[in-house]
């Protein structure tokens, strides 16, 4: 894959996405305590910016993009959209304003239907919202689907006449019919095969320029992510450890989960930002429904002392723009890690 040029958002602008306090929690039958899916996350989106969410399996990715765009209501905490609150709409309102905030799935083929041509799905959204007649929907349709790089014979096709790659591309093309402002990825290239990724992942960022478009890319790939995003940020058990600009958190992450999950992949980094050494994770990811006290990364933290157990860290910006939940960031960034590392750590 070839490098994207990361086009840094400027600050100034108001966020897109706002994000306070965050909680998505799942009662399940029998269970005594709620899944803790996302439990207390802040951040935001800045405008045009492609924000990269990263973490180990049922971290809470998925379940933070739902949100994102309306198809989970919170427990608690708020999401602002453009600084309205999407809870506050009703009707035809909700409705009209999810529009501007879509999701793409990893499964290609799931999110189309078999009974429907390339054609018939991409036009679709534009029927269901009553936009322009049949004949304009299927003229814009035409122009989509040669916007998203797929030959003009395919538009008859059903889904199960296509290509994995070809199908992703349906769904790019439906997803923009609407004009979105925000498109939240949610492992769009992991079912893809390795070779054709980055050729999707550089269309993602062609039309990001030309549409003007705002990615929550959801992923557990570095090499994806590293890729594709200006900046990173790392969730685990539901909490946000690290975020800040890609290069920072993959050149000189702060907290020990980043550095143990760059480390584990140091291939999918350029050279100049490959780790020396494996930090080996050790143990399982705690059950989300009961996380362990103090900070939740502990019982698998290769630097964690007794502090750790007794006081959660706080959320905090340790450089501009750099922030991370960790007592301990400062000196267990990377160049004092190896050192640290070596060393038994005592209070
Ligand atoms: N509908 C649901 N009901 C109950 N629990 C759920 C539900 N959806 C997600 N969870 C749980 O919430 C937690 C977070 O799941 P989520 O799907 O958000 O993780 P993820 O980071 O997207 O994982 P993956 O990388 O495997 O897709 C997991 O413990 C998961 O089992
Ligand atoms: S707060 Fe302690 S346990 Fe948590 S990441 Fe930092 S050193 Fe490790
Ligand atoms: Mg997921």
């Amino acid at each position: 894959m070839t490098a994207i040029s990361h086009s840094t958002p400027t600050t100034a602008e108001r966020p897109i996405i706002s994000v306070r306090d965050l909680r998505v929690l799942f009662r399940t039958p029998g269970g005594k305590d709620p899944i803790r899916a996302v439990d207390g996350v802040d951040f935001d989106v800045q405008p045009g910016e492609t924000l990269g969410i990263i973490g180990e399996s049922g971290s809470g990715k998925t379940s933070l993009g739902r949100a994102l765009v309306s198809l989970i209501t919170p427990d608690s905490g708020q999401i602002l959209h453009d600084g309205l609150d999407p809870t506050t709409l009703r009707g035809a309102r909700f409705r009209a304003h999810r529009r501007d905030y879509q999701i793409i799935f990893q499964d290609p083929s799931a999110a189309l239907d078999p009974r429907m041509t390339v054609l018939d799905s991409v036009a679709e959204p534009l029927a269901i919202v009553r936009a322009a007649d049949d004949a304009a929907r299927r003229r814009e349709a035409l122009a989509m689907l040669a916007r998203v790089g797929l030959p003009r014979d395919l538009a008859e096709r059903y889904p199960h006449q296509l290509s994995g790659g070809q199908k992703q591309r349906v769904n790019i093309a439906r997803a923009l019919m609407l004009r979105p402002k925000v498109i939240v990825c949610d492992e769009v290239v992991a079912a893809l095969d390795v070779s054709l990724r980055g050729e999707i992942l550089n269309l993602f960022a062609d039309l990001q320029r030309a549409f003007g478009l705002t990615y929550i890319f959801i992923t557990h790939d570095i090499a994806v992510v590293s890729h594709i995003s200006d900046r990173i940020a790392v969730i685990y058990l539901g909490k946000l450890m690290e975020l800040g600009a890609a290069d920072a958190v993959m050149g000189e992450p702060l907290h020990p989960y980043t550095q143990a999950l760059l480390s584990a992949e140091p291939l999918a980094l350029p050279a100049a930002l490959r780790p020396k050494r494996r930090i080996m994770l050790e143990g399982e990811v705690p059950n989300p429904a009961a996380p362990p006290s103090g900070c939740r990364f502990r019982t698998r933290c290769p630097v964690a002392r007794p502090r750790c157990a007794s006081e959660a860290p706080l959320w905090r910006e340790v450089t501009p723009g750099h922030s991370v939940a960790c007592h301990f960031a400062e000196v267990a960034g990377r160049p004092q890690r190896d050192a640290i590392l070596s060393t038994s750590m005592q209070k």
